[in-house]
């Protein structure tokens, strides 16, 4: 069969190298790619959101299957775009990955439905969100609406840093439309930790856990980004906390959905924080997590394509999702001075090292061909995965992988993982 991927980072690297792996598969096109991708799929040249062109090119292709990688083109609608054309394509419809693209729908359908997360209230008018700030509890936490490339979120620990925050938000419309509305929430305190899982409107799988690192910066610091890096399983990811989940969370966010009339088939992400008081949803994501599915998937023994039919087929009941009882540490190799300012269009070194030896992997996030030479085009440059028996050794691999690549400004944190060694 014929799969089209749409996206172009590391994520999409992993989808790309698992879905290569099944024997179903013997043509894998993706739009737009990146110069790593291209080792399995012929990458296209069109945008994730030019909905209608990718639509025609599957078709024109006989495209089988399409994945969607990102948030943005599943919160537009890409996927009833297909449907609409009678074309097969794995995700949630628009109504449904809303439960991403909002975070006020996502915390009302908590609150709705009984499912653990944090107090908070919902502001469309900057005067009532200052005058609320006035006797809230610090520090707080103020959330864009809509999609803000993960920079819509600020932890406020005075008065005053909120209040400027209402402004950069709603006021001077840093993230535009998306700051139309904010949640105001609790601030909450504990470990974090990544739930992916598998939903065919019904039926939830859940997939092994993960952690990622968001700040910049060693030791949690400097500004938040993508993801520098991350960890699976997490060991803080215990039988009583999956217990919890499975009873007050998983299920219950999947039967909400259905009951509000907006049937999620695809992937849900559940960004999890153990609180003293128990877990709760930080938020949700309607897609794979980046660079989650860069430990998650190496780990996974199931033909992904297989589970993909079921999702939409509606026959998840029938699938076991099983995973190699290992570790994975994935570090990300970015750019100095991401997220901010940085160069691009350095030439890349080593990356051949990683042929052929098992249970290392190196992710592209940010690359492209400069006639034969793949060179640096993001941010996020790559991500470095390997694999190992416990998630000390899975660590030490992947920073032994890290010094095989060299690139000029090349950046990394060294402290991934670094939590396992509290667990
Ligand atoms: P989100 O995009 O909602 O996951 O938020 C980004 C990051 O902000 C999370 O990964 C947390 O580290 C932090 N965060 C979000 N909500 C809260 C909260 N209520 N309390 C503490 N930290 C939070
Ligand atoms: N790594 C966090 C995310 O994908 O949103």
């Amino acid at each position: 069969m014929k799969v089209l991927i749409v996206g172009g980072g590391g994520r999409e690297h992993a989808i790309a190298y698992k879905v290569a792996m099944s024997d179903k598969v013997d043509k894998i096109y993706c739009a737009p790619g990146n110069a790593g991708i291209a080792e399995y799929a012929e990458c296209v040249d069109i945008k994730a959101m030019e909905f209608d062109k990718l639509a025609a090119f599957a078709k024109e292709n006989g495209v089988d299957l399409t994945v969607v990688g990102m948030d943005d083109p599943l919160v537009g609608g890409i996927v009833d775009v297909f449907e609409k054309e009678g074309l097969r394509i794995f995700g949630p419809r628009k109504n449904a990955a809303i439960l991403e693209g909002s975070k006020a729908f996502s915390k009302d359908l908590m609150k709705k439905y009984d499912i653990p997360t944090a107090a908070y209230e919902t502001f469309d008018n900057a005067n009532d969100a200052l005058e609320y700030l006035e006797n809230a509890a610090y520090p707080t936490v103020l959330k864009a609406d809509g999609l803000a490339l993960g920079k819509g979120v600020l932890i406020c620990n005075t008065k005053e840093e909120a209040k400027e925050g209402i402004r950069t938000l709603m006021l001077d419309k840093q993230f535009g439309s998306a700051g139309d509305k904010i949640v105001i929430e609790e601030f909450m305190t504990g470990r974090e930790v990544s739930v992916l899982s598998f939903v065919d409107g019904n039926t939830i799988k859940i997939m092994t856990s993960a952690q990622d690192h968001k700040r910049a910066k060693d030791g949690d610091k400097g500004l938040n980004t993508g993801g520098m890096g991350t960890f699976s399983p997490s060991p803080f990811y215990t039988p009583e906390v999956d217990e919890f989940c499975k009873k007050y969370i998983y299920q219950k966010t999947v039967d909400a959905m259905k009951a509000e009339g907006r049937e999620f088939k695809g992937i849900i992400f559940f960004g999890l924080m153990l609180t003293p008081n128990g877990p709760r949803v930080l938020e949700y994501n309607a897609r794979f997590g980046d660079p989650e599915t860069q430990v998650v998937l190496p780990r996974m023994k199931n033909d992904i394509v297989d589970v993909f039919e079921a999702c939409i087929d509606g026959t998840l009941d029938k699938i076991e999702l099983e995973f190699e009882d290992n570790a994975a540490v994935c570090v990300v190799l970015a750019s100095d001075g991401y997220p901010e300012h940085y160069e691009k269009g350095f030439a890349i070194k080593g990356l051949e090292s990683f042929k052929g030896k098992d249970g290392y992997y190196v992710f592209h996030a940010g690359t492209k061909f400069e006639g034969d030479t793949i060179v640096t085009n993001g941010g996020r440059v790559l991500g470095v995965t390997a694999k190992g028996a416990t998630l000390k050794e899975a660590r030490a691999n992947a920073y032994a992988a890290t010094e095989w690549i060299d690139f000029s400004n090349k950046y990394k944190r060294n402290d991934i993982g670094k939590a396992i060694d509290e667990a």
